[in-house]
């Protein structure tokens, strides 16, 4: 056999290797894989008696092989394997790292003054620590060069764009897990997918008592600007999920829907302000004015004004087609 790693050494490093491979390439989420698929503690098993079994074969081969071997080949051979495996090349890098005189040849290192018996031996400095200091030089020129010389970047950019990124990865965490919305965190959704999900909702759910127009019946008119419970999206939502006041009749939705289904349906309620109801209910409650909009200076209240009208056509589009 020409190689010269131990069996001792190639089995196990074969053996997470294959480990090491399978866990890369199968995707078992946060858990490893051999503990998401217990199968797959089987087929380590198997890769590991695979192995065992090569080696044997390789062992018995490399036997019969000896077996054929005349007298003084089989001596050689024996020399040969005899030679005890060393790390050379490891032993060989410790040498040239160190530099470190063994014992025996202190002697032509020693100094020649004594102190009362105490004698001094002349080593150099070890190499690993004078690369090292060397290698903290170059650092040092490359770092003074890029932050004190250019100014590349400095903590405050870098806090920054590390902050940019973070907030990226929240919008990204948002869009794939929309079912997290509660009260607090839920925004009206204007996808057009959301809002006919809303739709839908209400439709199945909601019209016994508030309409297919939202203009009321049982439940109060959800197209006018009228609200008993508060407006704006996380009021709107706060109610379907935990219901109206007691005895009303408004159940608390969230037994029924999921989070992301209240919050396309408390969307879908949102459009329908503006609507021209059949029958409408009516106004229950107050005005709902939401405290975080822009600014409540003359100048912006004349403009919701006028963006009224223009919201009041489009729902009442909407409503057409979908009643139609
Ligand atoms: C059994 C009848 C009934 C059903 C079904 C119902 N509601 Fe209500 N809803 C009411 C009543 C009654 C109120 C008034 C509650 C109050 O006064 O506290 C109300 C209030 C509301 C309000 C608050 C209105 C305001 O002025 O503050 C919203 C929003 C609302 N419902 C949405 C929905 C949605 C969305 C659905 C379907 C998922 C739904 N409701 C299903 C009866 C119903």
């Amino acid at each position: 056999m020409s190689t010269k790693t131990p069996w001792w050494i190639r089995v196990p490093v074969l053996f997470f290797l294959i480990f090491g491979l399978m866990e890369y390439f199968i995707d078992s989420g946060d858990k490893l894989a051999i503990i998401e698929y217990p199968i797959t503690q089987f087929f380590l098993l198997l890769v590991l008696m695979i192995l065992i079994a090569i080696e044997l074969i390789l062992a018995s081969i490399e036997n019969i092989m000896f077996q054929t071997l005349t007298e003084e080949g089989k001596e050689r051979y024996l020399e040969a394997k005899g030679k005890k495996f060393e790390w050379t090349w490891a032993k060989n890098l410790m040498e040239k790292l160190t530099r470190s005189r063994s014992i025996e040849k202190e002697g032509e290192i020693v100094l020649d003054h004594n102190y009362d018996g105490i004698r001094e031996l002349d080593n150099v400095l070890p190499p690993w620590w004078t690369y090292l200091f060397y290698a903290t030089i170059v650092f040092s020129i490359v770092y003074l060069v890029r932050f004190h010389v250019i100014g590349e970047y400095d903590q405050t950019s870098e806090y920054e764009q590390e902050v940019a990124a973070a907030q990226l990865a929240i919008e990204e965490y948002k869009r794939t897990a929309k079912d997290l919305v509660d009260a607090n965190t839920v925004e009206f959704l204007s996808d057009d997918s959301d809002l006919a999900a809303g739709e839908k909702i209400f439709q199945a759910n909601c019209v016994a008592c508030h309409m297919a127009d939202g203009g009321g019946g049982i439940g109060p008119n959800l197209a006018d600007k009228y609200w008993i419970l508060g407006g704006g999206i996380k009021n709107i939502f706060t109610t379907i999920s935990e219901g109206g006041r007691d005895g009303k009749g408004m159940i608390a939705w969230k037994q029924t829907l999921k989070p992301v289904e209240m919050a396309q349906v408390a969307s879908y309620v949102m459009t329908m302000e503006g609507n021209t109801p059949a029958n409408p209910k009516e106004a229950e409650g107050e005005i709902w004015v939401d405290p975080n909009a822009p600014e409540d200076t003359n100048g912006t209240e004349s403009e919701t004004e006028e963006a009224a009208p223009e919201e009041m056509e489009q729902s009442g589009d909407s409503t057409n087609v979908a009643m139609n």
